[in-house]
């Protein structure tokens, strides 16, 4: 096992071994992937860092100590809820992913609605974090097949709910499919029923604002919508900022006590925690209120442009191939597999693989899922071109072993 090394190491020899340990790493720079990163350019990336940086070592949990961090979380809360077109008296509380979002809204929907055995309906699309957050919580999933247009079944979810049901989900898009739920139904039924309804936007919260601006026809989803009690929104996916933060909006600053800790029950007197965490990284308020104000508005169109143009120039090369199909949808995520047996998806994924591109597999159906974000408007053209010929392999490879008798 190794041990800490007795003496130090000089810094330089240090940072040679980690740029030799990423060596072998996926280059998300080229664009090649299109999981884990969100990337616009140099410049953005040089405020994220220098942002970060400025307050590297602060810690959010010390606003007493530090209280521009309190301000500069304020700011970036108060933004968000503008965007999310938030009543009077809404609150926010900032995190450090989607998942302890997700988790902080989950908690609070238990501890408002004390139930017994507390259950939690959703579409069968929304993000495993629910199940996990669940599973730390003593709660059940109920998990409804969505409807044939990959959007929520809200009677089938109505069906799914009893008398121990605290809270209702829909996604903003969801994760596999990019698809919006049916927030308007579900905010009635949540209403209706006096359950919580949790919004997940942490793919969308900082980019259907700008996609519906640019004349996408999105469906309603954010605080506009009556019923909708919390929205997950991650800054640090397309908010552009550094990683690590995350954003838990509900419709009233009162919702917050339900995710609040507080005890006296040790020697140091109150401990109030209205998060999952302790120490809390000031870099990442820093940096995302950075980012924010660096992008603006304007900043954040072109962002969603991008993403836009990315999205054709792929759909319309999938379009262009043979036997393969794109499922339909307009936001960042975007699906397709085969309809041609001689065209087996796994091989066009290997042979994408075999280019250079870290392809994320989907399991249902089987096909190919990429996360669009801006750099990839500048390698679209690239990734349609080594499709076609992936494809082309792939077919010519199939042909062969077909006429040799093997059966796919
Ligand atoms: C729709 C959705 N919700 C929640 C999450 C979890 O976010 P995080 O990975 O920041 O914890 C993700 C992550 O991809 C997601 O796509």
């Amino acid at each position: 096992m190794r041990a800490l090394p007795r003496q130090g190491q000089e810094w330089p020899v240090l940072q040679q071994a980690l740029a030799e340990a990423k060596a072998r790493d996926h280059s998300w720079r080229r664009g090649r992937m299109a999981v884990f990163f969100y990337y616009l350019d140099e410049a953005l990336e040089r405020v994220q860092q220098q942002a970060y940086e400025a307050f590297w070592t602060e810690n959010n949990l010390g606003q007493r100590a530090f209280p521009s961090l309190a301000r500069l979380e304020g700011e970036v809360v108060e933004m968000a809820l503008s965007l999310m077109r938030a009543p009077e008296g809404a609150a926010g509380t900032f995190t450090s992913g989607g998942s302890e979002s997700i988790f902080l809204a989950m908690l609070a929907a238990r501890e408002r609605g004390k139930r017994l055995r507390p259950n939690i309906v959703m579409p069968d699309s929304a993000h495993l974090t629910f199940d996990r957050a669940a599973w730390y919580l003593g709660m059940e999933v109920r998990r409804v097949p969505a409807a044939a247009d990959r959007r929520s079944d809200v009677a089938a979810m109505a069906a799914a709910m009893d008398e121990q049901t605290v809270a209702l989900v829909g996604s903003a898009p969801n994760y596999p499919f990019g698809t919006i739920d049916r927030i308007a139904e579900l905010g009635r039924l949540a209403r209706e029923r006096d359950v919580w309804l949790h919004v997940d936007a942490c793919v969308g919260g900082f980019l259907s604002p700008f996609l519906s601006k640019l004349g996408a026809a999105l469906p309603e989803w954010d605080f506009a919508v009556p019923g909708v009690s919390s929205i997950s929104a991650d800054i640090h996916k397309h908010g552009m900022a550094a990683k690590g933060a995350s954003l838990l909006l509900v419709r009233d600053a009162a919702l917050k006590a339900h995710h609040r800790f507080e005890s006296s029950a040790w020697a140091r007197g109150t401990y109030v925690a209205h998060t999952a965490q302790g120490t809390r990284p000031g870099g990442a308020v820093a940096a995302a209120w950075a980012v924010m104000n660096y992008l603006g508005e304007a900043g954040y169109l072109d962002c969603a442009r991008r993403i836009q143009s990315a999205r054709g120039t792929i759909a319309e090369g999938i379009a262009s191939v043979p036997g393969l199909e794109a499922l339909p949808g307009e936001h960042a995520i975007l699906v397709y597999r085969s309809t041609d047996p001689a065209l087996p998806i796994a091989r066009v994924a290997a042979a994408l693989g075999e280019r250079g591109w870290l392809v994320s597999r989907q399991l249902d159906p089987d096909g190919i899922h990429l996360h669009l974000n801006p750099l990839h408007a500048e390698v679209a053209a690239e990734y349609v071109a080594d499709l076609r010929a992936a494809a082309e392999e792939t077919r010519g490879g199939a042909t062969a072993e077909m006429a040799a008798g093997r059966a796919y």
